[in-house]
């Protein structure tokens, strides 16, 4: 059984008078004991929300709704009580956020910070604990960790309070790491130490890592299994290598297109998808993504796509995916995820012809998607 098994979580901000926002909208993954997995998508597809819901640490404003399961070594998080969830956060998972000097409260120094997080989940206390908070700094890669326990959050360098996040966050040994952006508001150089660091920590303590992020060169790097999100949902989850080499889902294929490439030949342009991330098909009228999607075809719209796992285990979120190239395509018949006929754009259950970029349906799509309809008045 998975470590964290995340089921249909969905959530959404509605205020009077508003459109209600659905900012997730049935994410489902999981995470097994030591592996790391990456949450991947453009900015505002729910990579944060997801996690937030998960950790029970979204705002509690009116008009939030909640849905969904994260089961965590049996027990689902999302119906604990507070103080319960406060237990399980710090000593089996912990989170790192994006921006450390938010995350750190600037009136406490370092140490005191660190060791509070060992006091309350590890029973430390005193001397033993600020031995253990130095010896936390050190592993962390801050010179001087006994000096630097003294000081405030404001006497570091951005990359020495992620680090010191890090050192909190590692603490308690925790089985689940949840690292959201954890290195976006860092240079190049302190971002390459920082991933390298978790690599490390993952490896030596067996903690599970789930990575979010919008850089498919961190995923490329750390993940073995990998998740893109697009408008709130799961649309292609595969390990690491068949991910980038042949990726099945048009939204995954326009985020590798879209990457600069070092052995680009000269004047080469990018290749960025069409139009935002905000224009959205609402999933209950098809595919989100339809309205950017140049793969379209006619039974892209109507009905949201069936998630679909193919015969090499990755799963995808569409009924005309990218073909498989050659040989493999003959073993690529998707089988329905759930004992259902599978879903192919020409709705005969049958997996596209080999080594074309014809829709499969034959069909392409015979007009322009229809606009977002208007979330319905709270
Ligand atoms: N408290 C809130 N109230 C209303 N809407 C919210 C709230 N928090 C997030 N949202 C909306 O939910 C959607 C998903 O936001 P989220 O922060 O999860 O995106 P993200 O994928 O983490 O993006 P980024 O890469 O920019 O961090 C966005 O449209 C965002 O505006
Ligand atoms: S082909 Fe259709 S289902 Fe697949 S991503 Fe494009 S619009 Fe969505
Ligand atoms: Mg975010």
């Amino acid at each position: 059984m998975a470590l964290l098994e995340v089921e249909d979580i969905s959530v959404t901000f509605a205020r009077r008078g508003q459109r209600a926002v659905h900012a997730v909208d049935g994410v489902s993954f999981s995470v097994d004991a030591g592996e790391v997995v990456g949450l991947v998508g453009e900015s505002g597809c729910g990579k944060s929300v997801t996690s937030l819901a998960i950790m029970g640490l979204l705002p509690k404003q009116p008009g939030l709704r909640v849905g969904g399961k994260a089961v965590f070594d049996g027990t689902d998080l999302l119906q604990l009580d507070d103080r319960s969830r406060r237990d399980i956060r710090g000593r089996d998972i912990a989170m790192i956020f994006q921006d450390p000097l938010s995350s750190l409260n600037p009136v406490i120094p370092i140490g005191l910070q660190v060791t509070e997080v060992l006091t309350r989940h590890r029973g430390m206390k005193g001397d033993v604990a600020a031995k253990e908070a130095a010896a936390l700094l050190d592993r962390v890669g801050i010179p001087d960790p006994k000096r630097r326990l003294k000081e405030y959050p404001h006497q570091l360098s951005g990359g020495m309070r992620q680090r010191a996040l890090i050192a909190m966050a590692v603490a308690c040994q925790p089985r689940l790491l949840i690292a959201d952006e954890p290195t976006t508001a860092l240079d190049v150089t302190i971002q390459a130490q920082i991933l390298e660091l978790l690599k490390d920590l993952v490896r030596d303590s067996g903690t599970a890592l789930v990575m979010i992020t919008h850089d498919l060169g961190v995923v490329a790097g750390m993940c073995e299994t990998i998740n893109v999100l697009y408008g709130g949902r799961v649309v292609e989850t595969a390990r690491r290598r068949p991910l980038f080499r042949e990726p099945r889902h048009p939204y995954t294929v326009g985020l590798l297109g879209s990457v600069p490439r070092l052995d680009a030949g000269r004047g080469e342009r990018l290749n960025p998808i069409p139009g935002s991330v905000r224009d959205l098909l609402p999933w209950q009228e098809g595919c989100a993504f339809a309205p950017r999607c140049t793969r379209r075809v006619d039974a892209c719209v109507g009905e949201p796509p069936e998630l679909v796992l193919a015969h090499d285990g990755r799963s995808y979120r569409c009924v005309n995916p990218a073909p498989l190239p050659g040989l493999a395509r003959a073993a690529d018949a998707p089988v329905p995820a759930k004992s259902e006929p599978a879903a192919t754009a020409d709705g005969t259950g049958q997996a596209a012809e080999a080594g074309t970029d014809v829709p499969a349906a034959g069909k392409p799509a015979s007009g322009p998607v229809p606009a977002p309809r208007e979330e319905e008045k709270p």
